[in-house]
């Protein structure tokens, strides 16, 4: 079977476990058992043997131990597009599992224990069966798409193998591809493909998912087939390092829940000033949004205003006993962003050194 990412990507296709394929340690060949009818997009894809519903692991070779190449047995496809296998319908696999099968990706099987959930994938999801064993997964998919919760990955993947000319992603933010190493196999490719996207309900995420960015990290040679899923997703495909995939996700972090966490402290120092409780977040929104607006389309440096910018002492002095005073669970969030805004301020070249020295003079006397 042909590597999908291979020929897709103008790469000279490698031979299923041909040499050229250069298998790491422990990376033999696994030919693929199945032999399932071609598929298109909208046409049920049956399962092979190997596949039935809760359908035992075929037999493999032991990882490390040598076995003569065989092409997969999955045959080529005449449709465009790779099929799609997903392993958990939580709500990532779902969600994603729709959106690409709306978009005429085909998604002919999905692995997940709990059988209302299964049943709602396929439901969901036309052409799609539903198992209990991602084997039936790995029989049917040429890109297999692993949505399991983070702490699961590592676990879910060392109870898969993949077939020669297969691929596998988690959906993880914060985990590199690399973790999926217990299912890989020679010429297999993995990566990971995180949409910067809450998926709170089915219909919010279907919706949020155009025009959001899908951060993609992994093998080169899968990164143009994975760049393309997103942007059939409508979203925006950024390529991540694995080394950069835990700062990618604190950022995302911060950007959600840490923006919202920021948003609750504003909230709660308006209380403070004497605000209903109800209307002190509206209050602030609209200057939240215009420094939203502005960062956006002046970058983070240029739209930063405020007392900081100014070197205004004063201000800085009065806002900080008042916040010891009244609202002191708000005082590490304010003190950490001044000495933010003052770094940001010297580089623009607005804050003087000495005046910049002040600043923080105010702040460590706070002890
Ligand atoms: N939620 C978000 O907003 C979001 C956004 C971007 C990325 N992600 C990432 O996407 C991935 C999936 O998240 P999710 O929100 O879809 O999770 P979820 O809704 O909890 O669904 C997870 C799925 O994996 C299955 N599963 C759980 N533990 C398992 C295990 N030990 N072995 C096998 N299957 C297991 C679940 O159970 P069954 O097998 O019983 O069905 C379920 O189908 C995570 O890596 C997450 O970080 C999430």
């Amino acid at each position: 079977m042909r590597s999908w990412w291979g020929g897709r990507a103008g790469r000279p296709t490698v031979p299923a476990g041909d040499a050229g394929a250069a298998p790491g340690p422990g990376l033999e060949p696994r030919p693929h058992a199945a032999t399932a009818p071609d598929t298109a997009p909208g046409t049920t894809h049956a399962p092979g043997p190997g596949s039935e519903l809760h359908a035992g692991t075929a037999a493999e070779p032991p990882p490390g131990t040598g076995t003569a190449p065989v092409p997969h047995g999955l045959p080529e496809t005449d449709a465009h597009l790779p099929r799609l296998g997903f392993v958990g319908a939580g709500r990532v696999g779902t969600a994603l599992a729709v959106a690409l099968r709306r978009a005429g990706w085909p998604v002919p099987a999905v692995a997940s224990r709990d059988p209302a959930r299964r049943d709602r994938f396929a439901a969901l999801v036309p052409g799609a069966r539903a198992y209990a064993e991602p084997q039936a997964v790995l029989d049917q998919a040429d890109l297999v798409f692993l949505t399991v919760p983070d702490d699961a990955v590592a676990e879910v993947a060392a109870q898969m193998r993949l077939y020669s000319g297969q691929a596998i992603v988690h959906t993880s933010g914060v985990l590199p591809s690399s973790v999926l190493a217990p299912a890989m196999a020679a010429g297999t490719e993995a990566g990971s493909f995180h949409p910067l996207v809450a998926f709170a309900g089915l219909e919010a995420a279907l919706a949020a998912l155009p025009g959001s960015v899908i951060a993609i990290e992994g093998d080169e040679p899968l990164l143009p087939l994975l760049s393309e899923l997103a942007e059939a997703l409508g979203a925006r495909p950024v390529r991540m390092t694995a080394a950069g995939k835990a700062l990618h996700h604190a950022a995302a972090v911060l950007a959600a829940g840490g923006l919202v966490a920021l948003l609750d402290t504003i909230r709660e120092l308006g209380v403070a000033a004497g605000l209903d409780d109800a209307a002190a977040l509206d209050t602030y929104l609209d200057l939240a949004r215009q420094g939203l607006d502005h960062a956006g389309a002046l970058g983070t440096q240029a739209a930063l205003t405020g007392p900081v910018v100014r070197g205004d002492l004063g201000t800085l002095r009065a806002h900080l006993g008042a916040l010891q005073d009244r609202a002191p669970d708000a005082l590490p969030v304010y003190v950490a962003l001044v000495r933010r805004a003052v770094a940001m301020a010297m580089a623009r070249g607005d804050l003087p050194a000495d005046r910049a020295a002040a600043v923080l003079a105010l702040l460590a006397a706070l002890g």
